[in-house]
């Protein structure tokens, strides 16, 4: 069973966020499995340096999916070829991608407005990685006149496609107003292989009732994972206790102060392995997306923002952290902690 390989709640590929450290800690804190950002095919294939680095997985490489972008279906099977004979077991094609640059090289969401490619990619892929999980990762449609997702389910269901992670919206939506999870629902209920959900998983609470709403097999936290990777354990408590309601989340007003002190190591953690990842310069320069999230939740957030903003050394972003844990600093909810894009 593919839900006895990858869980029910998946880090999401967010590229410049899931690089090697930050899925590392996911998957410490809770995550069952996670995805490298999107990698494109072709630099994979011709071994460009800095996509290597993004498909760094280390002995996590059984708890890792590899995302590939590209629009030539030989060019994809190839590079997911390539993926299995590192080691990747599960392989996920982005179909979802609304990002300009992408779709206009014919990538990404630009492929749901060709179900035949969309059917040569999904074929060619699969009959390249016949032992692997084949997964593919897409959207609603382009835009509101070309809703297409049970179609291309279908089309992928009978290629052999064998789950998918569905995130209801168009690409002109980009992240722009709600994911319509009725969609998740009736995509799960037109298909026999697993949908995952994603989109607007922001909080425990919306990852369970999300679930319950649609029937999905699992929920992919993007977003409401940023600066925040404990949320995996807190999700998987509540859906074990089978609780409605969430566990305090990082910020809200319920958070113990050993709660916090426990978090905040857990994101120093995170800096000591981007550091140790990406040398001290980048890992400073990547560890911020995660701070700004995570530090909306404070009261005098914006001070602090300002503070990581000014930060020169990774030293300097630690001190900021140890002083909230010191307890200067009282919470306020942070559930809406999410526009990072
Ligand atoms: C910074 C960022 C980078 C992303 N990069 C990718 C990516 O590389 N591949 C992909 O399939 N989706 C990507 N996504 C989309 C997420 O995986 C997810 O589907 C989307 O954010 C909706 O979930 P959320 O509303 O819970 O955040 C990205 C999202 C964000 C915010």
């Amino acid at each position: 069973m593919i839900k006895d390989k990858i869980g029910g709640q998946i880090l999401a590929p967010m590229a410049g966020i899931t690089g090697f450290p930050f899925r590392k800690i996911s998957l410490k804190y809770g995550a069952e499995f996670c995805f490298t950002e999107m990698i494109s095919a072709d630099g994979f294939l011709h071994n460009d340096k800095a996509t290597l680095e993004l498909t760094e997985a280390g002995k996590d490489i059984d708890a890792t999916g590899i995302q590939l972008f590209g629009s030539v279906p030989d060019a994809l099977a190839l590079a997911a070829k390539k993926a299995a004979d590192k080691g990747f077991k599960v392989i996920d094609i982005n179909m979802g991608c609304p990002v300009k640059k992408v779709v206009k090289t014919g990538a990404g969401s630009a492929i749901l407005k060709d179900g035949k490619k969309f059917f040569l990619i999904a074929e060619a892929v699969r009959h390249a990685v016949k032992d692997c999980i084949f997964t593919i990762k897409t959207r609603s449609g382009f835009d509101e006149n070309s809703v297409n997702f049970i179609e291309i389910g279908k089309i992928a269901e009978s290629c052999g496609v064998d789950a998918i992670f569905f995130h209801p919206r168009t690409r002109a939506m980009m992240f722009g107003g709600a994911a319509d999870h009725s969609l998740t629902k009736r995509l799960k209920d037109a298909l026999a292989i697993p949908v995952y959900a994603s989109g607007d998983v922001f909080t425990v609470e919306s990852a369970l009732k999300i679930k319950k709403n649609t029937g999905a097999d699992g929920v992919m936290f993007a977003r409401g994972a940023i600066g925040k990777p404990w949320i995996f354990a807190e999700h998987s408590r509540a859906a074990l206790s089978g609780a409605e309601g969430a566990p305090a989340a990082a910020g809200s007003a319920d958070t113990t102060a050993l709660e916090l002190k426990r978090k905040i190591d857990i994101i120093i953690e995170l800096m000591e392995e981007m550091s140790l990842f990406y040398g001290k310069e980048r890992g400073c320069g990547l560890i911020r997306p995660h701070l700004y999230n995570l530090l909306k939740g404070f009261r005098g957030s914006k001070e602090l923002r300002r503070s990581v903003n000014d930060a020169k050394s990774g030293k300097e972003l630690a001190n900021i952290l140890k002083t909230l844990s010191e307890g200067d600093f009282f919470l306020d909810n942070n559930d809406n902690a999410v526009d990072i894009i």
